[in-house]
């Protein structure tokens, strides 16, 4: 019999909350920090611990059949992927965010300002929409010291309880997106009768919780 995939987030904000909801699914499966593939004991699954910024990309390529991650993710990758349920969990928004001490309080004063992000693709079709023009910088992680190096006039960051923002001295001023933790699959493969398996335990553990 065929044994289905699924990719996880291995650590940061998603990872607790998806192995909790694969365990209310009734999975029984290891889930040791070393170890990156975990097979599950009582349903024919595998878990594969990746970075999230992986997971559109190994779903759209069938390397995994299913994959939990920030909508956020998907719309960076660009993939082709079904949203086969909103799970609820991991919400935040993409947001940007000044200093303190900036002046800039509207989207129109960004226009030929440098903005950081791990964001560009959503952060360009953003500023397009506003028909602004500014200079994005893209760098792949702690984007919040960007304005206090001089390296950027803004950021443009995922804000989930605001204390990132706050303890770096940085105040946001524009929402680009909301973003919430989704089940995902290769388009088509809904279908398959272990993938409806699955679903459906996903989403009768989301019914009990309401
Ligand atoms: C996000 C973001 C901030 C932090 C904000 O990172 O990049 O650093 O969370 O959270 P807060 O508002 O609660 O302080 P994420 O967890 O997505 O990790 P990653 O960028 O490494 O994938
Ligand atoms: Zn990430
Ligand atoms: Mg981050």
């Amino acid at each position: 019999m065929k044994t289905l995939k699924i990719a996880i987030q291995k650590s940061g904000r998603l990872n607790e909350k998806s192995v909790d909801l694969l365990k209310n699914c009734g999975l029984n499966f290891e889930n040791y920090k070393s170890s990156l593939i975990s097979p599950v004991s009582n349903f024919p699954l595998e878990i594969l611990f990746l970075r999230d910024d992986d997971i559109p990309e190994y779903v759209q390529d069938g390397i995994a059949d299913l994959g939990i991650v920030g909508e956020n993710v998907i719309q960076e990758t660009e993939v082709d992927v079904a949203y086969l349920q909103r799970l609820g969990f991991g919400k935040c928004s993409l947001k940007i965010a000044v200093q303190n001490t900036s002046n800039i309080e509207d989207v129109k004063e960004l226009n030929g300002k440098s903005i950081a992000t791990t964001y560009p693709v959503i952060l360009g079709k953003f500023l397009k929409d506003n028909g602004i023009t500014a200079d994005i910088r893209t760098i792949s992680g702690s984007v919040e010291i960007s304005p206090g190096l001089g390296l950027s006039d803004a950021i443009c960051d995922l804000v989930s309880t605001g204390g990132t923002l706050k303890s770096n001295g940085l105040k946001p001023f524009a929402d680009v997106m909301s973003s919430e933790a989704v089940l995902i699959g290769r388009k088509g493969s809904e279908n398959e009768d272990l993938i409806q398996e699955l679903i459906q335990r996903v989403q009768s553990v989301l019914r009990a919780k309401e």
